[in-house]
């Protein structure tokens, strides 16, 4: 054993102040002792990448990249320690570690999970930042990248926009998003019908599992390969890196059209006694990406949606990269570096939010549409938005067991519903998550069914019952959220699971469940 004396007696010091650090400050020591015995010899650099509640950067570090402010109150629970480690090693220590103490673990790269996974829990619990972990290496010459978790998706389009206008990954728009959740989860964004989901470009990749080894795709093997692309995040292990390959983005077919709707409420009342306009007003705009000119899109148009009236002034003609960030709701007045590379902004959700999806096969029928245009127009929540995003094209050719996420042939469109809020405090939570349910029981006969499906990266705690924590694990209780997410695929996903972790380390709501224990 190797540890500084100097180390030892500081950190003893600081933990011995804190009151949430449940157990014996004795166990605490040897927590740390833990973390630098498993380090390579004489190599202490994680003693300088752990911040307990007591130490000045932690409320900053905790905040970094924590997006929901429903889940950044007084009362939300906190984690134990923060820690941000650097090196694979690190992850490996603290895997082995937190399991010796038995700390439950959360993993956090960019920090969007709808529900707060990443960074809340109701048991005590070490927070694992991948942030440091952000290096992108682009290998022009075959069309790959190895990416680490902790990049964002804005890091991520910007490396490969740098060397190539023609290249593309089809991943969601929003910069800061996390590639670590959103490829665990499966990931879309403009090029969805041109190439599928992120994960569906995912070649191989670097993982800590449950022991503590580090696991490319040939040792992990192709069972456990195939779950972490898109089986959910939080549920294998701690994935490092992602060797991706990606697309040229100039062709000439009908998937190069995307076409999407969102309708949204418009002034709330608060807003309304400020600017004296009576009515609340629904805002239906669509949003389109092509790849291909303006001119052949206006011909398109006129053929297959010519209510639309579509005119050349209504089209922007941008390379691959820039339009990508119309769709993701800039201005076009920031520069590429702002829009892309600033890992705090976020121009879609400012406050606390709740959010929901569906599918849909079916067109929504004549009396859908006018309901929902009714629950936007008559209701005094703060803001919603309904996104309807298209299917089709390459997503119905890939077959739904490929990776475990299963929604692809024969599904239309993909629904979201975005409620945002600005107020504080219980109540006003409790209004708008009261109203995301009304609205979404209210569309549950026009959309897909039994059962009715939904997306693991737009996470909802509402799907299946006793979500508390630890609870609602057995296989039958689990599936209920299980088949909603993943289809006939969380049956593998279980027996995958049930391998690799059978004792159920990596945990959370709604993680999958290992047949061993539940
Ligand atoms: C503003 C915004 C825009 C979005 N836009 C899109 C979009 O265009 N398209 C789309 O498909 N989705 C979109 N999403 C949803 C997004 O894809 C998911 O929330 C995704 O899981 C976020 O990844 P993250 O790394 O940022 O999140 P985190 O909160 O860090 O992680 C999400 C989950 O994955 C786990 N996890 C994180 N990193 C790892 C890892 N390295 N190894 C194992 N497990 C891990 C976490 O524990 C957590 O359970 C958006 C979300 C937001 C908030
Ligand atoms: C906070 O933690 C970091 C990382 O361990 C350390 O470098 C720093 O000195 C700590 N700050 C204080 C005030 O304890
Ligand atoms: C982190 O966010 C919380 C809640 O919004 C706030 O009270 C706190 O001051 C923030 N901490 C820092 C360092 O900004
Ligand atoms: C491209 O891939 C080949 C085969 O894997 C490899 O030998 C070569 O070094 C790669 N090119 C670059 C620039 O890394
Ligand atoms: C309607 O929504 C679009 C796209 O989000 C936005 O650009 C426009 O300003 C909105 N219009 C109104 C009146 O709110
Ligand atoms: C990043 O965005 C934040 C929030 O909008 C802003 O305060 C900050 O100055 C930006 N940083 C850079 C380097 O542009
Ligand atoms: C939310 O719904 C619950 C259950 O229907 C109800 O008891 C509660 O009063 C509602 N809260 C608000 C703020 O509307």
């Amino acid at each position: 054993m190797n540890i500084p004396s100097s180390f030892l007696a500081l950190t003893f010091a600081s933990i011995l102040t804190l009151e949430t650090w449940e157990s014996s400050a004795n166990e605490h020591l040897h927590f740390l002792r833990c973390l630098s015995l498993h380090s390579p010899n004489g190599d202490d650099s994680i003693s300088n990448l752990i911040y307990p509640q007591t130490n000045s950067s932690f409320s900053s570090i905790l905040n970094f990249s924590l997006r929901n402010l429903r889940f950044s109150t007084p009362t939300t629970p906190k984690p134990l320690l923060i820690v941000t480690p650097s090196q694979p090693f690190h992850v490996q220590a603290l895997v082995i570690c937190c399991k010796a103490h038995g700390f439950q673990i959360r993993i956090r790269s960019g920090g969007h999970d709808y529900e707060g996974l990443s960074y809340v829990s109701d048991v005590p619990f070490v927070l694992v930042d991948l942030g440091e972990f952000r290096s992108i290496a682009i290998d022009i010459e075959n069309n790959t990248a190895w990416v680490q978790s902790g990049a964002t998706l804005g890091e991520l389009h910007y490396r490969i926009a740098e060397k190539s206008q023609t290249l593309a990954f089809p991943a969601g728009g929003c910069p800061t998003v996390g590639v670590g959740g959103h490829f665990s989860g499966g990931g879309h964004g403009g090029l969805v019908r041109k190439y599928g989901l992120a994960a569906d470009h995912v070649i191989d990749a670097i993982l800590v599992d449950a022991n503590g080894m580090v696991l490319d795709r040939k040792l992990m093997g192709e069972d456990l390969f195939w779950a972490i692309r898109g089986g959910g995040g939080g549920s294998f292990g701690i994935v490092l890196s992602w060797k991706i390959r990606w697309q040229y983005v100039a062709s000439k077919v009908d998937e190069n059209l995307f076409i999407g709707i969102t309708l949204s409420t418009g002034p709330n009342s608060e807003e309304r006694q400020r600017t004296r306009t009576r009515t609340r007003t629904v805002n239906a705009s669509f949003f389109s990406l092509f790849l291909g000119k303006a001119n052949d899109l206006l011909s398109i148009m006129q053929q297959s949606f010519p209510e639309l009236e579509l005119a050349k002034q209504d089209c922007i003609e941008k390379s691959w990269i820039e339009s990508n960030l119309i769709l993701a709701g800039f201005t076009n007045r920031e520069s590429l570096e702002e829009a892309l590379l600033n890992r705090s902004t976020t121009p879609s959700f400012i406050g606390a939010y709740k959010v929901k999806s569906d599918y849909v096969k079916e067109p929504i029928s004549q009396t859908g549409l006018p309901g929902v245009w009714h629950m936007l127009r008559t209701t005094d929540i703060d803001s919603a938005s309904i996104v309807l995003l298209p299917y089709g094209g390459k997503m119905n050719e890939i077959s739904e067991l490929e990776i475990p996420y299963p929604h692809r042939a024969g599904y239309v469109f993909k629904i979201g519903y975005f409620i945002v809020w600005k107020e504080r405090g219980v109540d006003a939570a409790e209004k708008h998550l009261n109203w995301s349910r009304e609205v979404y029981d209210f569309m549950a006969p026009f959309v897909s069914k039994p059962p009715r499906c939904a997306y693991v990266n737009y996470r909802d705690l509402d799907l299946g019952r006793n979500n508390e924590f630890g609870k609602g694990r057995s296989y039958k209780e689990a599936s209920i959220w299980g088949v909603k997410y993943f289809g006939n695929n969380f049956k593998r996903l279980v027996q995958v699971k049930t391998r690799v972790d059978p004792h159920d380390f990596f945990k959370h709501e709604q993680s999958i469940p290992s047949y061993v224990l539940y």
